[in-house]
């Protein structure tokens, strides 16, 4: 446990990702962890000091200029007399001033004056965090030698945005905490992750193929995870329209064969999870030229043959991946039929979702699943498919180590 008896200073910057710190705090205190909370003046109209004391069980660090903090720790002391410093959220300004070594309230004096590692878990809007500014604030804080954990894609809390600038999940938080407190190990690192994600297109003639609905967002968040931890990760994807996840090697394909194929091509493998969308049927011969519409003839008949079952494979495989992971997507009796796939498909955990149209969870940007394993059935909380991806990665790191 390498946060057991560890003190982390969390400096709180601000923006609305500041509500997610105060879990962060739990989840470290959980771990043995002691957090001493510092917070800037905007991370308080987000979130209020109080909640934040309450949930550390402790002074909260606010002001440069106190009398009483400075003749009881004095910030200095503050900046030295921690293991690891984490920023969540580190705002576009408050990295804008460590790269520029500016020191003008408590929080960036204190991280001038320390000579602790540092994470950042940024959180800002898409744009912001795309900016050429924060781009180059980015890559020198890098050189100097910080860590950073995030930002995820995903959609922004105030709405109608998506796109990279989600602080990391608490969970991702801790492991990349406690990597860097492992000596800089990551809990995944030397180990290999093949991915499946998308859908895959199945040729009815040149132009015409059979597809799903999914959009590849559950497959790549997962992917990304895996690699944040330190994992080396092929992702094989059909058809989507996301960008890849940075890190990550990515084969792209069309058809079931040639996922198959490809996943295959990646074995061995420490860690195989398979979240595409496999069409269980194709055209048994696809033509070759487009198919016309004949004057006096009806539709023509589609023969459909069945497609290799790459979970299954995967699982039964002699080289089978010490961790394997399925998805079953259900519009009825998931947790039955999950069980019955985890059987079927020899793996060691079926993550069941409800995929009704009224769920909206296919194409959608959020999940709500279920874990079924040989133990029995986890039911999770409502999750963005990110949180649902940190927690899968934090499941599968416990699992293998
Ligand atoms: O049998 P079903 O398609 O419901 O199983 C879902 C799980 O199996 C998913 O993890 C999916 O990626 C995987 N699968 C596969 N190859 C197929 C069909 C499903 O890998 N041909």
């Amino acid at each position: 446990m390498p946060l057991a008896g560890k003190r982390i200073l969390l400096v709180i910057s601000g923006g609305i990702a500041a509500y997610k710190s105060l879990d962060l705090i739990r989840r470290l205190r959980e771990r043995g962890a002691e957090v001493r909370p510092v917070m800037t003046a905007g991370a308080q109209q987000f979130v209020t000091p109080l909640a934040v004391g309450a949930l550390s069980a402790g002074h909260v660090y606010t002001d440069l200029f106190s009398r009483e903090d400075e003749q009881d720790v004095g910030h200095i002391r503050l900046a030295r007399d921690c293991d690891l410093i984490v920023i969540a959220p580190a705002t576009a300004d408050l990295m804008a001033k460590m790269a520029n070594g500016l020191a003008d309230d408590l929080a960036s004096t204190l991280l001038l004056a320390t000579d602790r590692p540092v994470l950042l878990a940024p959180a800002m809007n898409p744009k912001m965090w795309s900016h050429a500014a924060t781009r180059r604030n980015v890559a020198t804080l890098r050189k100097d030698g910080l860590t950073f954990v995030g930002p995820n894609a995903g959609e922004m809390a105030e709405g109608g945005e998506a796109g990279l600038g989600r602080m990391a999940e608490p969970l991702e938080i801790v492991a990349a905490a406690e990597g860097l407190l492992d000596g800089g190990a990551k809990p995944l690192a030397g180990r290999t992750a093949i991915v499946t994600s998308g859908p895959t297109h199945e040729p009815i003639d040149p132009v015409r193929y059979i597809a799903n609905r999914s959009s590849g967002r559950q497959g790549h968040a997962i992917a990304a995870a895996l690699a944040r931890l330190g994992a080396q990760v092929t992702l094989v994807s059909g058809p989507v329209t996301l960008a890849d996840p940075p890190g990550v090697t990515v084969i792209k394909v069309e058809r079931a064969d040639d996922m198959l194929q490809a996943v295959l091509g990646a074995l061995p493998a420490d860690i195989a999870v398979m979240v595409a969308a496999v069409a269980d049927w194709r055209v048994a011969t696809p033509n070759m030229e487009k198919i016309k519409k004949q004057p006096g003839e009806g539709p023509p008949p589609l023969m459909l043959t069945e497609n290799p079952d790459i979970l299954k494979t995967v699982g039964h495989h002699a080289r089978r991946p010490k961790v394997v992971v399925g998805f079953a997507a259900e519009t009825q009796d998931v947790e039955n039929n999950g069980r019955v796939k985890l059987q079927k498909k020899g793996a060691d955990l079926i993550v069941a979702n409800d995929v009704s149209p009224e769920t909206g969870i296919m194409g959608g940007t959020r999940n709500s699943v279920k874990l079924i394993t040989a133990a029995g059935v986890e039911q999770w909380p409502d999750l963005s498919k990110d949180d649902v991806a940190g927690r899968l990665a934090g499941w599968i790191t416990e699992r293998l180590t």
